[in-house]
């Protein structure tokens, strides 16, 4: 019988078929290659190319990790995402802002890594994204005890049935604790996959005025 070392080992990695991309002609603002980037990956219909992993660290440093979804990028390039404050990673994104962003489009052989700090939109904007979320997702968010241990299925069963009931009278309530964020890129990595293990890597990162990118090794 094969180990599981032995399966790993037979799988195929970085699969994907890579766009043609010539970091030569990349453009100074790194929010204009992560939007042609982004496209690309809307346009060729992969699963949900918004997913992203967002790293954070917890009260002891110890780093922490999840999938979210990307709601936007701005005007000014900070990259949007939400959550609830009651949530282990609403607690380390107050008491430590420095987060970093991982997306990785696997059909197109392509990862784009982000660093920077994230900050808390206003009330009325964290408001407005709950309003767009589906009635189930706001519904359990309304519960608000994301990250908490359940213990009792059936009373969660039971509050998030109430809460349905109620967003039906009310589709417009929202949870105060719903936080939507928005993280202030320093350093943007571009890298896609090449089967020759040349793989691309171009980075950027913000001076105090501008955007500088280089080629980094694979
Ligand atoms: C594809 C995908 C999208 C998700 N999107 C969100 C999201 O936008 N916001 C959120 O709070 N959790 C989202 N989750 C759940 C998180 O991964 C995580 O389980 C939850 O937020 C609790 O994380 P925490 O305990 O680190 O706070 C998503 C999970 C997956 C797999």
């Amino acid at each position: 019988m094969s180990t599981l070392r032995d399966r790993l080992r037979a799988e195929a990695s970085i699969v994907g078929e890579a766009p043609p991309f010539d970091p030569s002609a990349a453009p100074d603002d790194p929010q204009q290659l992560f939007r042609e980037w982004l496209g690309v990956a809307l346009d060729a219909g992969i699963a949900e190319p918004h997913a992203v992993t967002l790293s954070t660290v917890d009260e002891d440093g110890r780093p922490d990790a999840r999938v979210l979804v990307l709601k936007d990028v701005t005007d000014d390039g900070a990259f949007e995402i939400a959550t609830g404050s009651e949530s282990a990673k609403g607690a380390q994104l107050h008491a430590n802002p420095n987060v970093a962003l991982t997306f990785y489009w696997t059909p197109l052989a392509r990862s784009v890594r982000i660093r920077g700090v994230a900050a808390a939109a206003s009330a009325a904007e964290s408001a407005a994204d709950f309003r767009a979320r589906n009635p189930a997702a706001k519904a359990i968010a309304l519960a608000g005890r994301q990250s908490a241990p359940l213990t009792d299925i059936a009373e969660r069963d039971r509050l998030v049935a109430e809460n349905l009931a109620t967003l039906e009278g009310d589709p417009g309530r929202v949870s105060p604790a719903w936080t939507l964020w928005r993280v202030r890129p320093f350093a943007v990595e571009f890298w896609q996959g090449a089967p020759t293990r040349n793989h691309l890597r171009l980075r950027y990162e913000r001076t105090v005025d501008e955007w500088r990118h280089e080629e980094l090794w694979a």
